[in-house]
């Protein structure tokens, strides 16, 4: 089984949405993906609903998700720990114990060599066209990343 996690500052707005539509490209047979927080402020909640409304018009259910915390045990628990942004990146780094925990945290969008900014914008104060944007962002980069683990 390998275990990817997908972690934002909000856990609403984008790392469900990296969550469900790579979830929604691997056989659950050999994959585990889950998505979390680094921030505190939404713990619990629901995505947020024009994250849920871009992912329903394209199939892809993330209604039942809710944000927990990156803790320090998920440098054992995953293998891969995906970054939506510098920000995000720079806050899960600073809970690392030792290298190898450094080692397993990737930005996100480094693994798109099309996309030459490295942050998933933030949507959260946007219109449902920005959703849309990091929707298709995601969506073209979780095929690459499937494609990768898949091997
Ligand atoms: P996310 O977006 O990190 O993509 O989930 C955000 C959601 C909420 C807030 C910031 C970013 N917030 O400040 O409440």
């Amino acid at each position: 089984m390998t275990r990817i996690l997908m972690v934002c500052l909000g856990n609403i707005c984008r790392s469900p949405l990296a969550h469900g539509i790579l979830q929604s490209k691997l056989s659950d047979d050999s994959f585990y993906v889950d998505s979390a927080v680094t921030a505190a402020y939404h713990i619990g909640n629901s995505p947020d609903n024009r994250s849920i409304k871009v992912a329903k018009t394209r199939g892809i259910n993330i209604s039942t998700q809710s944000a927990r915390q990156f803790k320090v045990l998920d440098f054992d628990a995953f293998d891969y720990i995906y970054a939506m942004d510098n920000s995000n990146y720079t806050n899960i780094i600073s809970l690392a114990r030792n290298s190898d925990d450094i080692g397993k945290v990737k930005l996100f969008l480094e693994i798109n060599s099309d996309i030459a900014n490295k942050n998933v914008p933030d949507p959260y104060y946007g219109e449902l066209s920005d959703f849309e944007y990091v929707f298709n962002l995601v969506d073209e980069t979780c095929d690459i990343l499937a494609d990768k683990l898949k091997g």
